[in-house]
């Protein structure tokens, strides 16, 4: 008997923009020249949630050093019917932070303005230095003058979700990077 599952039946509203095998030796790649680049340093890594998850918690097993973990939030809201939107940090941090060798983690770079919004916050806290490492950057899109370290995947200006990314709070788990279509 043939039986034909679910999955094969309905068609998904994405498809497949980098598989498992692909992320993970991005990953290892990243992790390399974050060990290599911050040798007898302790670095701070600051994960942007909620898109951070996956990409944080794989990539800190790939750097072999001491190191410190810890997260902040971004909030945008609207002002009015004007197009621009803020950006606020809601920011839970826990291990202080001056002195200290960040490095921001964030799943996707958009635009960039939650990056260069946060970069802004995180320098008034004095730290030693500060870096940005995304698992995938749309540089095209970019509207922010922006300095990022670590990339990883570059993409073009399509909508991604999976590896922790998601549309409409969907889709985070998937454990590869898929790319959404339309109908
Ligand atoms: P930016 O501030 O414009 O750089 O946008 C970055 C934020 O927008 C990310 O932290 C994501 O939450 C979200 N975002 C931008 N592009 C995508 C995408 O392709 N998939 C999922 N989320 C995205
Ligand atoms: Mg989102």
């Amino acid at each position: 008997m043939n039986i034909v599952s679910k999955e094969q039946t309905e068609r998904q509203p994405f498809e497949l923009l980098r598989d498992q095998e692909q992320i993970a030796e991005k990953i290892t790649m990243l992790g390399e020249e974050i060990t290599r680049d911050y040798k007898d340093r302790k670095p701070l890594l600051i994960g942007i949630l909620k898109g951070c998850v996956v990409f944080l918690s794989d990539l800190i097993r790939e750097i072999n050093l001491p190191l410190e973990i810890d997260f902040v939030s971004a909030a945008s809201y609207r002002k009015g019917i004007e197009q621009d939107k803020n950006i606020f940090l809601n920011s839970s941090l826990s291990i202080s932070v001056k002195g200290k060798d960040l490095i921001i983690v964030e799943g996707i770079v958009d635009s960039g303005r939650t990056i260069s919004s946060i970069q802004e916050e995180l320098k008034k806290l004095e730290p030693a230095s500060i870096e940005v490492v995304t698992l995938i950057d749309k540089p095209a899109s970019h509207r922010w003058k922006l300095d990022i370290k670590y990339q990883g995947f570059s993409i073009g200006n399509e909508f991604v979700i999976g590896y922790g990314l998601d549309n409409a709070q969907q889709y985070r788990n998937l454990p590869f990077i898929g790319k959404m279509i339309e109908d």
